[in-house]
C-alpha cells in the first residue's frame, strides 16, 4: 500500500475515448469521421506512453451498449478496428507493444476476432506497453461472463464456495492479468463511468476533460498525469 500511495506515474491509465461524433459533427461531416480521427488519435496516445512512464493502457473501443448505434455506424466501426488492426498490427510488434482484448469475442464477427487472436499472439513477448483494447466490453457483463465460469468450476468441484473471495473472483474476469487501473480518464466534457472496468477502478483516480477525443494531444494526456502525479492516494487508509 505504501508504495502504491508513493507512486507518481500511473502505472495502469484507462481512457473512455468519448466525443468523436459530435467531433465530426461540428466539422459538418459524417460521424465515421470523428471515429478515423479517433483512431489517429490512439496511436499517438500508445507511442507517448513508454516517454511518459505509462506501462498498462486500457482504452474503450467498443462497448455492450454501442450496438444500439445504427447499423450504419456499427458496422463502420467494426471495419475500422479491422482496417486498424491490419495496417497496425506490424508497427505494434516492433514498438513492443503488447496487445490484449478484452469484452465477449462471441458477439463478434469471425474476422474479426481472427485479426484479434492474431495481433495477441505476435505481440505477446512484448512488454514495452501493454495496450488492451476493451471491444464489445461492459463491466457488469464481465462479471456476469466471470460467475459463470466459477459457478461452473464450483459446480464441477474444482473451486470451494468457502474459498470464494474478491482475489477468486478478480481471477475469472478479462482483465485476470493486468493490475487495476491507477488513473481513468474520460475525454468530452461526460462525467460517467459508463460500465467500463467496474470492479477494476474500486480505488482509481477519476479525471475528466473537456476536450473531445479527436483533439485529446499527447501533451493533454502529459498534464493529466502531471496532476495525477499531485495527488495523494490513501486506498481507504489514514493519512500517514
Ligand atoms: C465514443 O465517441 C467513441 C466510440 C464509441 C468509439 C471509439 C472508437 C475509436 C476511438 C476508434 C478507434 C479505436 C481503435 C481501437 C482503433 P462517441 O461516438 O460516443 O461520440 P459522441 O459522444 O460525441 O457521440
Amino acid at each position: 500500500m505504501g508504495n502504491r500511495s508513493k507512486r507518481t506515474v500511473p502505472e495502469h491509465v484507462a481512457i473512455i475515448m468519448d466525443g468523436n461524433g459530435r467531433w465530426a459533427q461540428a466539422r459538418g461531416k459524417p460521424r465515421l469521421f470523428g471515429h478515423h480521427a479517433g483512431a489517429r488519435r490512439v496511436r499517438e496516445i500508445v507511442e507517448s506512453c513508454p516517454d511518459l512512464g505509462v506501462k498498462y493502457l486500457t482504452i474503450f473501443a467498443f462497448s455492450t451498449e454501442n450496438w444500439q448505434r445504427t447499423q450504419a455506424e456499427v458496422s463502420g466501426l467494426m471495419k475500422l478496428f479491422k482496417r486498424y488492426l491490419m495496417s497496425e498490427t506490424k508497427e505494434l510488434v516492433t514498438e513492443g507493444i503488447c496487445v490484449r482484448f478484452i469484452g465477449d469475442r462471441m458477439k463478434l464477427d469471425e474476422t474479426l476476432v481472427a485479426l484479434m487472436d492474431e495481433v495477441e499472439l505476435l505481440t505477446c513477448d512484448n512488454d514495452r506497453v501493454n495496450l488492451t483494447i476493451a471491444l464489445n466490453y461492459g463491466g457488469r457483463d464481465e462479471v456476469a461472463r466471470a460467475t459463470k465460469r466459477l459457478s461452473r468450476d464450483v459446480a464441477a468441484g474444482k473451486v470451494d464456495p468457502e474459498d470464494v473471495d474478491d482475489e477468486t473472483l478478480a481471477s475469472y474476469l478479462d482483465t485476470y492479468v493486468l493490475p487495476d487501473p491507477d488513473l481513468v480518464i474520460r475525454t468530452s466534457g461526460e462525467a460517467r463511468i459508463s460500465n467500463f472496468l467496474l470492479w477494476q477502478s474500486a480505488y482509481a483516480e477519476y479525471e475528466f476533460v473537456d476536450t473531445l477525443w479527436p483533439d485529446f494531444t499527447r501533451d493533454e494526456f502529459a498534464s493529466v498525469l502531471s496532476k495525477f502525479s499531485t495527488r495523494e492516494r490513501r486506498y481507504g487508509a489514514v493519512p500517514g
